[in-house]
């Protein structure tokens, strides 16, 4: 297999508005980035993955772009922007910019410009029917909306203030591709790639059988001449780690998107775990991890993760984050670090912060949840039943700001921050994990160190033993004569587990554990609550 540096790295995705905020403002923003790097730098990482920070009326937090050459207000400045390039690159580490180019906001000229007249030279920049199709969109029940001057619908796949950009219009293309260059040539070193899944549509727009079955909104035909063309004209001139977002995919499809001979994207992430899986289904997340090395080891790329902005926080989701919250952060840790693929942290995974649950839909921002929760709300439904429905996927769980220490607002801000702070911050904060040995921080740490030592834990081959198991989840990565056994016990209680005869041969040598004192020789390993394992067979 290829060896390449984003295959190798280790990925800290920074929700900057959530992160630190430099100036009082309430909102974190990319001084206050800067002001934390050494702390990024401190826990091992190769690569910043930074929310989008672009122009924007922020409906849906910067996923709405006004103008692509321009930082928004809240953020900072391009020259901040620029300063914290550099710093990144000072530190030896790398910057990938979040950038959405299946839509735009409303508000950009662009768009400005199209609803004007069905005249105006943009009009087809957008895409516009005289009659909507029975289709949703992601955040809305119909994903069409009326422009009352025109008279026409425009199509969006989020909100109504985000409408797609027609990518069948070559000038658009050429537009994007001039836009991509505008930011690689500044030297960032790659991009996360918005919803490009969705860039596509089909001709015609049929309508769908199940409108709620929203998978006709992505992987429709003509969205891989799209990527190749981008590739072509763009990515192949640097050397930069393109990782694209691509929901509703089987690992064939998904392969499409990144075969190293197909020349489109290095890397994507599919939601067969956080959007389809909503809580933990061990047999089901330990098949999809089979199906997907199956189909794209030594042909593509894959991506670890379990939770991100748009997504509950991974301790909470599909861990234990009350008795056992240290715990079973650390196994998830090493399960992402352990399995074939990029690992992705998401800040403040790295210390177990957890979600949370505000009390009133007023506490809450996310854009998504809101909508839900009016749409649900004029159906004549309980609004508190609604609420409780939408709290534990709700965006927000992830959004809450960074937790740094116990003083007022947990360290992050000095005015009153954008979104409520999750109320556990004074046991759950960066300045404790930072004084503790044990904490999550330091074992993430040596997780991520681990990495750069043993290749294995990138290019090793991936075998599981524990196919039928619901508790047990052990697996080996081998490279050449290397051999690893990583054997976690996702459960509230204890379980023993019978090393299949082949493991059992071996000599195990400890490489990192979550428990103190594994001292275990025989072939029945007793695995402790949340215990993880990793060791080395000799
Ligand atoms: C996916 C992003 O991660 C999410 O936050 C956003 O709302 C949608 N795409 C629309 O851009």
């Amino acid at each position: 297999m290829k060896r390449t540096w984003w295959k190798e790295a280790v990925v800290y995705q920074v929700y900057w508005r959530s992160f630190y905020d430099s100036n009082g403002d309430g909102v974190g923003d990319l001084q206050g980035v800067i002001e934390k790097l050494d702390y990024i730098q401190h826990l091992g990482v190769d690569v910043i993955w930074l929310n989008p920070c672009y122009e924007s009326p922020d409906k849906d937090n910067g996923y709405d772009i006004s103008n692509y050459y321009a930082i928004m207000e809240k953020a900072g400045t391009m020259k901040t922007w620029e300063t914290l390039l550099d710093e990144v690159h000072k530190r030896d580490m790398k910057l990938i910019m979040d950038l959405v180019v299946n839509h735009t906001s409303d508000q950009h000229p662009w768009f400005i410009e199209s609803r004007s007249s069905r005249d105006n030279p943009k009009r087809d920049w957008y895409i516009w029917r005289d009659k909507p199709n029975n289709w949703r969109s992601y955040f809305t029940p119909s994903a069409w909306e009326y422009d009352e001057l025109t008279g026409q619908y425009y199509f969006h796949s989020f909100a109504v203030e985000q409408p797609d950009l027609n990518w069948k219009n070559p000038e658009v293309r050429q537009e994007i591709y001039k836009m991509m260059r505008f930011w690689l040539d500044k030297g960032i070193d790659g991009f996360r790639l918005d919803a490009i899944a969705l860039l596509a549509k089909p001709e015609g727009f049929p309508d769908a059988a199940d409108p709620n079955d929203i998978r006709y909104l992505t992987n429709n035909p003509g969205l891989h001449e799209y990527l190749r063309e981008m590739h072509e004209q763009v990515f192949q001139y640097y050397d930069i780690f393109t990782v694209g977002e691509v929901a509703f995919v089987s690992p064939e499809e998904g392969l499409k998107y990144v075969a190293e001979d197909r020349r489109e994207l290095n890397a994507l992430f599919h939601f067969e775990v956080c959007d389809e899986m909503p809580n933990w289904e061990p047999l089901r997340f330990k098949n999809i991890q089979r199906r997907w090395y199956d189909v794209l080891w030594g042909k593509g790329w894959n991506s670890q993760f379990l939770n991100n902005h748009d997504h509950t926080r991974q301790v909470t989701r599909y861990g234990n984050d009350k008795e056992y919250r240290v715990e079973s952060a650390k196994l998830l840790g090493t399960m992402l670090h352990t399995l074939p693929g990029t690992p992705y942290i998401y800040q403040g995974e790295e210390i177990g912060m957890t979600g949370v649950r505000f009390p009133s839909i007023d506490d809450y921002n996310d854009i998504a949840m809101k909508n839900k929760y009016e749409e649900e709300i004029a159906k004549g439904r309980d609004p508190q039943e609604v609420l409780e429905s939408l709290q534990p996927l709700s965006r927000d769980n992830s959004r809450t700001p960074m937790q740094w220490d116990d003083s007022p607002n947990a360290g992050f801000t000095t005015g009153t921050p954008w979104i409520k702070v999750n109320p556990n911050y004074k046991e759950i904060n960066v300045k404790q994990a930072l004084q503790d040995q044990n904490s999550v921080y330091y074992y993430y740490q040596k997780l991520i160190q681990l990495r750069k030592e043993n290749p294995v834990m990138v290019y090793g081959t991936f075998h599981d033993y524990t196919e039928n198991e619901p508790y047990i989840y052990a697996y080996t990565r081998e490279l050449d004569d290397v051999r690893w056994l990583i054997v976690l016990n996702h459960c509230d209680h204890a379980n023993d587990y019978e090393l299949p005869v082949s493991l059992a041969a071996y000599k195990r040598e400890v490489v990192l554990g979550n428990y103190p004192d594994i001292q275990e020789n025989g072939s029945v390993l007793h695995m402790r609550p949340h215990e993880a394992r990793i060791y080395r067979l000799i």
